[in-house]
């Protein structure tokens, strides 16, 4: 019988591609997507009766409070889901790979281009409850700990990914104004879920950043989305992280993921190179062409 692995937060973005991509990158495993509807995972008898029932032999944790705003707003809810939660889901998961999707948001973003090593020093509620969550995750040597940057990708309620965002915002015909002077990695769903799978398979546990090659502001991202995306023309104006309000916003956020590409079979491309390989075809743009 193929061994079990559970995707929790799989109604949300990078839970939604682990899920649809595990046939291609993951054949050896069942893969079993839980969303809130299955589990609420603050509660804690309903989650220890349901590993009881389903006894996984992996584990992918997705699920989060992911959006730095509604953290700062409520801390407390935001430590229920992403540390107490990650916690017990740990506990639960002790003699198995666990992985737990955290955040280059633990990085206060002054200097840009992290590598695993560098302290962390969070400037937000979400970035503080993923710093916790890791910290106790990675004292099960059997563990794992991923740094996601910026994901594309298409979620399936369509509003979870910042192109999802972008495009809500104009259609809306609410103001886009994007960072001249805050940089990301950011990286298409699809390879997030290849490379997830692939770190899954060589079970080599640890703290792995991952992100796409390349170093863009959020107005360069912009500016590549054009092309695939017309209806963002002439929509977006420059503007300066300084003049952002609601949670702090770390200004360079960029990592090397050098750890993790040496156990990757494929290149983490950077976005730019990712889209001029993308065809006017392709289903997803955010994920590989069907083999
Ligand atoms: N996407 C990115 O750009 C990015 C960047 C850096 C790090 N990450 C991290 O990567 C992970 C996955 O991100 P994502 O973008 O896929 O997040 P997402 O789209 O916000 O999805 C998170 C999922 O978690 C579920 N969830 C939240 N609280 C829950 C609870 N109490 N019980 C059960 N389910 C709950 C949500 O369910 P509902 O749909 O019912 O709300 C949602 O489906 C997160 O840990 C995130 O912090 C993501």
């Amino acid at each position: 019988m193929a061994p079990l692995a559970l995707i929790t937060g799989a109604a949300g973005l990078i839970g939604h591609y682990l899920v649809k991509t595990a046939p291609r990158w993951a054949p050896r495993w069942e893969v079993r997507g839980l969303t809130r509807q299955d589990v609420e995972l603050t509660d804690v008898a309903a989650v220890r009766s349901f590993w009881r029932n389903l006894q996984p032999q992996a584990v992918i944790h997705c699920a989060s409070q992911s959006r730095p705003g509604s953290c700062q707003q409520d801390p407390i809810l935001a430590r229920r889901i992403n540390v107490e939660a990650t916690v017990l889901l740990a506990e639960l998961s002790s003699d198995i790979p666990f992985l737990f999707l955290s955040s280059e948001q633990v990085f206060d973003g002054s200097k840009g281009w992290y590598v695993e090593t560098d302290p962390v020093n969070p400037l937000n509620v979400y970035g503080e409850t993923k710093a916790e969550a890791e910290r106790l995750v990675l004292q099960n040597p059997q563990h794992g700990v991923i740094r996601v940057g910026l994901n594309a990708g298409f979620s399936p309620i369509g509003a979870r990914s910042f192109v999802e965002d972008m495009r809500i915002s104009v259609k809306s015909r609410k103001p886009l104004t994007l960072f001249t002077d805050e940089f990301r990695c950011p990286m298409p769903a699809g390879m997030t879920a290849r490379a997830i799978w692939e770190l899954i398979e060589v079970d080599r546990p640890g703290l792995y950043h991952l992100g796409g090659a390349d170093r863009l502001s959020r107005w360069e991202i912009g500016q590549a989305l054009i092309p695939w995306y017309q209806e963002l023309t002439g929509q977006m104006q420059p503007g300066s992280v300084k003049s952002s309000t609601g949670a702090p916003r770390p200004p360079d956020l960029s990592m090397r993921c050098d750890k993790l590409q040496a156990l990757l079979s494929f290149p983490l491309l950077g976005f730019r190179p990712w889209l001029a390989g993308r065809t006017s075809g392709a289903i997803d743009l955010w994920d590989y062409e069907s083999p």
